[in-house]
């Protein structure tokens, strides 16, 4: 399938990993690009730009196909060390990087000189026109289904993706909900050029991350997700489990009272925990409601296959007969 995203970043199929923290390592970045997708590895979970190198590299030895790397800007008291995160993209030839969180304009410029396309994530059509207007190449539109940080303003893909669609000159994909053909034959009538996965991506045997927190995605249901920390402005969608109905008690409890200290038992350190431990109960972690549609745990190659081959199915046998 030939989108404006698989000609944007030289990729066979219009599906992108989104960056997620502790699971973006090199082994599924690898996996989604070899598998004619675009991977994305997950700069913050290195942390330091020596550790961040050594991930790259890894991901090259694993395949010859472009990735990218996710760089979170987060507001930090002590913030991470983003100008060398950088140069160490810059230094190993990656072509791409999806920015996410804060605006990432300053670091344009560097980015743009040494060649590199932007794919920019954000939860709105204002910050979408603003990616584009900072000089970002495409945009990654992510609803309020998603999986971790869906902004404030709750807007569903159905109406936020053709809203993109009106608004942008730039390409996009849909994020949020993804989760196989249906998803991305949809996202496209709705405007976008493909689609970025996060959730669904976890649940492969490629990812490296516990059986446990596979089984726990496969085992949930639409129901099961929960927002927390709306007060605090920094809402994320969770897994449900009895850790994070602790943490949204003491939400009620506190209301707007409430500060990150509260609740850092149940946030902080939690990630290592549950995908390298293997403890999904251990606290708060990013899921999707797209939980609901994951049944099984394929290989990286087999998911794409499956949804490329259904996609054009759908596209040739159903929609094109309903004219
Ligand atoms: C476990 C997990 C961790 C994530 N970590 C990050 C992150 O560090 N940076 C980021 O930009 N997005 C992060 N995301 C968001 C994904 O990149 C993607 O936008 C989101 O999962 C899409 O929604 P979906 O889960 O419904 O597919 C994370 C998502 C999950 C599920």
């Amino acid at each position: 399938m030939k989108t404006q995203i698989t000609e944007l970043f030289g990729i066979e199929h219009p599906i992108i990993q989104g960056g997620m923290h502790f699971v973006g390592f090199a082994e599924l970045a690898a996996a989604v690009s070899n598998a004619g997708g675009l991977g994305i590895i997950t700069g913050l979970t290195q942390g330091t730009p020596e550790k961040l190198d050594a991930e790259i590299k890894k991901c090259q030895a694993l395949t010859d196909k472009p990735f990218g790397v996710n760089l979170t800007f987060l507001p930090s008291m002590t913030p991470p060390d983003y100008p060398g995160l950088i140069e160490v993209i810059i230094n190993n030839g990656v072509k791409v990087v999806e920015t996410a969180g804060r605006n990432p304009a300053v670091y344009m410029p560097a980015m743009k000189d040494a060649g590199i396309k932007v794919i920019h994530k954000c939860t709105s059509v204002r910050h979408s026109i603003k990616a584009q207007d900072i000089g970002c190449d495409a945009v990654s539109v992510d609803g309020f289904e998603c999986g971790g940080h869906p902004g404030e303003d709750d807007i569903p893909n159905f109406i936020l993706l053709p809203r993109a669609a009106d608004e942008l000159e730039i390409p996009f994909v849909a994020s949020g909900g993804m989760a196989d053909a249906r998803s991305l034959v949809a996202a496209m009538a709705l405007g976008a050029e493909g689609m970025n996965m996060g959730t669904r991506f976890i649940a492969t045997e490629d990812a490296p991350v516990h059986q446990n927190v596979k089984e726990a995605i496969v085992n949930a249901s639409e129901l099961d997700t929960r927002l927390i920390m709306r007060s605090l402005t920094n809402t994320e969608r969770v897994l449900n489990n009895p850790a994070v109905e602790s943490l949204m008690a003491k939400e009620k409890a506190l209301g707007d009272d409430l500060k990150f200290e509260d609740i850092i038992d149940e946030v902080a350190g939690v990630y290592p925990k549950v995908m390298m431990d293997g403890e999904p109960e251990a606290g708060a972690w990013s899921c999707g409601m797209v939980a609901g549609l994951v049944s099984d745990i394929p290989t990286v190659k087999e998911l794409i296959d499956r949804i490329m081959s259904e996609a054009e199915d759908i596209i040739a046998s159903k929609l094109q007969k309903a004219i």
